[in-house]
């Protein structure tokens, strides 16, 4: 098998479960040292037990500023380098429209996806540069097209996107790839999560599979392969993209049947 992440070290935020842990697994299979950094310490240990050599866990809470650059140098320390970063922690629920939102709401959605973005970015890029490594955020359809009782959610999408276009600008001129991947619906802990909110889930299953126009949920692994990609050699000229990894969801308009 062509390893496509050979030689690079990776640090993956909220990589203890869900989409994180499969990044972490396919980044790891394709070659790459990761660090599985996650405010879940258990999940995150065992993890890094299952991955074995080349695999370290970090406990990490990303709105943190000097909790994330302690991770970053811990990551630095162990493995000498760091070419990629994956900001994919977030906080998914309640779903909340912003009527019934306190404030309170407002700035915990923020502060974990929005400035927990900005912070590894903030953070990572001297080494980045060093590296000329890459970003990649793990943003969301619903930051593109908007979704249902998910307001500040996907406000906070949408300015990952905004800051991943940016950005990219930015770091053009040091070789620094930026890039977003959004997903629809994709199966983790955080969708059966959020079923669980649902006054009929079996329905709102019917309904995910009916939203892409390949008319099924994917399992996270499936997805994970375009966040490689993304950080591969392979993307070497792909940057500010905000890609969407979602089954065709947003095009065409649907005849039912
Ligand atoms: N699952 C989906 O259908 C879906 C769809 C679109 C976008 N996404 C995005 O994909 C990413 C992963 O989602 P998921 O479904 O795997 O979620 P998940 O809830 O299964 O996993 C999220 C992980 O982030 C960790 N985390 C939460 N807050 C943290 C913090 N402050 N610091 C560090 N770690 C923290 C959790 O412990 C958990 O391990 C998120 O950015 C989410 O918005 C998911």
């Amino acid at each position: 098998m062509t390893r496509l992440l050979d030689g690079k070290t990776a640090l993956i935020t909220g990589a203890a479960g869900g989409f994180g842990a499969e990044c972490a697994r396919l980044f790891h299979r394709n070659g790459a040292k990761v660090t599985i950094a996650d405010i879940a310490t258990g999940k995150a240990g065992a993890l890094a037990e299952e991955l074995g050599d080349g695999a370290k866990n970090y406990r990490l809470d990303v709105s943190d500023q000097q909790n994330f650059q302690a991770c970053i140098d811990a990551t630095v320390e162990a493995f000498g380098r760091l070419d990629i970063l994956v900001n994919n922690a977030a906080k998914i629920l309640p779903g909340l429209a912003v009527n019934q939102t306190e404030e309170a709401d407002f700035d915990a959605f923020v502060s974990i996806n929005l400035k927990g973005t900005y912070n590894g970015m903030k953070l990572a890029y001297p080494h980045l540069k060093k590296s000329t490594g890459c970003v990649l955020n793990i943003s969301s359809m619903s930051g593109v097209v908007g979704q249902a009782n998910h307001a500040i959610y996907a406000a906070t999408k949408g300015g990952i996107n905004a800051l991943t276009k940016a950005t990219a600008v930015d770091w053009g001129h040091d070789g620094i790839r930026v890039n977003a991947l959004c997903p629809l619906a994709m199966w983790t802990d955080g969708l059966r999560a959020w079923l669980d909110e649902q006054v009929d889930p079996q329905a709102m299953v019917r309904y995910l599979d009916s939203l892409s126009s390949l008319n099924y949920t994917p399992e996270a692994e499936e997805v994970a392969g375009s966040a490689v990609y993304l950080c591969s050699d392979l993307a070497k000229f792909v940057t500010g993209v905000v890609l969407p990894v979602s089954g065709g969801g947003e095009v065409g308009y649907k005849i039912s049947g």
